[in-house]
């Protein structure tokens, strides 16, 4: 096809190896961008910004224009998903987004799941807006939150380290728990097939509180939801790729990507890079994964690392990135520092 041709990171999800792979950087619009900061502070509130088309469409550009990346994700939150469910969100500086709760059986009258994707229709009129104006080298990526890492901001209210609240409830009411999964699984796939239809060209699944859930459940919270979607949203629109990012999951790493059905894996700062060689076949794609600290900490640590992950994957199809987010103390000239030891071939 013409169009992949020219596009470096559907090319390597093809499974071709580039020698110079795609970089883009997960959270790469936000918070260290003196640019984003500007814009963010004449809106009143985040979720503005993200049901803004022409707002989230210019923030979505800025690290396509200052930095070249290979590919822009679409400038949303994965909390527009419980949002247009019916629940209230709300960003509040400081402290993280702060989600009404949903406690029993009673508050799933709150959930309508017929409303996510006209509530969500700004969003796709900004993915339209982005692709319209992106330069044809770029990649556009849509993303949505797993159901499981959704699903603890429904039952916790708010960010959490133990996630005490939201395991209790999947131990004690699994009924509830696998209802509250189901309607996440239905409307992220229709979220992730809106976002399609309106041009992102490859999705990716963020399930950043994957790393707490216990083995014994873990095809049942995680896989199976993710497989779940892969397979609606691949009926819809077939061959569409999709990133999986289980952050934090160790050794079943590789049992997620070889049975959700995704067509890369994003892997967490904590997975040694000798790992996809020792378990994932060939030629399955890998994204990743330096740590976002060691990005942040200094320029020598920056091109030692990103020297270290070219080596170790140059005989695999790769797209590199960070570990998790760039950390808004991020300075611009690391970022600058890390595009150009990717893109240099003789420092490798
Ligand atoms: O990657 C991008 O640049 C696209 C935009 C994007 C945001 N959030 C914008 C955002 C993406 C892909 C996300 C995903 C997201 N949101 C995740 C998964 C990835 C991860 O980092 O683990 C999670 C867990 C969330 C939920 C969320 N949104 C939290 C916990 C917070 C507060 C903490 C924080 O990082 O700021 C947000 C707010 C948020 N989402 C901001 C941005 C730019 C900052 C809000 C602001 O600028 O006021």
């Amino acid at each position: 096809m013409r169009e992949n041709s020219t596009k470096k990171l559907l090319s390597v999800l093809q499974g071709h190896i580039s020698e110079i792979p795609p970089v883009w950087l997960m959270r790469q619009a936000g918070r260290y961008l003196p640019e984003y900061r500007e814009i963010r502070s004449k809106v009143p509130s985040f979720l503005d910004l993200c049901y803004t088309p022409d707002l989230a469409t210019e923030v979505t550009l800025q690290p396509i224009r200052r930095f070249g990346f290979d590919a822009a994700i679409l400038f949303s939150d994965i909390l527009v998903v419980p949002h247009g469910l019916g629940c209230h969100v709300a960003f509040q500086d400081g402290e993280g987004p702060v989600v009404q709760a949903i406690t029993g059986e009673d508050d799933f009258a709150i959930l309508q799941p017929e409303r996510v994707t006209e509530h969500l229709v700004p969003v796709y009129e900004a993915v339209r807006n982005i692709r319209t104006a992106l330069p044809e080298s770029v990649t556009l990526i849509g993303f949505a939150g797993a159901p499981w890492t959704v699903a603890t901001y429904m039952l916790e209210g708010k960010t959490s380290k133990q996630f005490q609240t939201a395991k209790k409830f999947a131990y004690q009411r699994p009924d509830l728990f696998q209802k509250l999964l189901d309607i996440l699984v239905e409307s992220t796939a229709q979220h992730l097939i809106f976002q399609a239809k309106a041009g992102a060209e490859v999705l990716q699944i963020f399930d950043s509180w994957a790393g707490v859930v216990p083995a014994p459940v873990f095809d049942a919270w995680i896989v199976a939801p993710t497989h779940a979607i892969v397979e609606k949203v691949q009926a819809t629109v077939p061959g569409i790729p999709i990133i999986g990012f289980p952050k934090g999951v160790g050794l079943q790493f590789s049992r997620y990507a070889k049975q959700t059905g995704i067509t890369a894996i994003g892997l967490d700062y904590t997975v040694p890079v000798s790992y996809p060689a020792e378990q994932l076949p060939q030629p399955f794609p890998v994204q990743g994964n330096l740590d976002p600290v060691q990005l942040l900490a200094s320029k020598e640590g920056t091109i030692a690392g990103v020297r270290k992950i070219k080596q170790a994957w140059k005989d695999r199809p790769y797209i590199l990135n960070l570990g998790h987010g760039i950390l808004p103390s991020t300075p611009i000239s690391h970022v600058e520092t890390l595009i150009e030891t990717v893109r240099n071939n003789h420092v490798g």
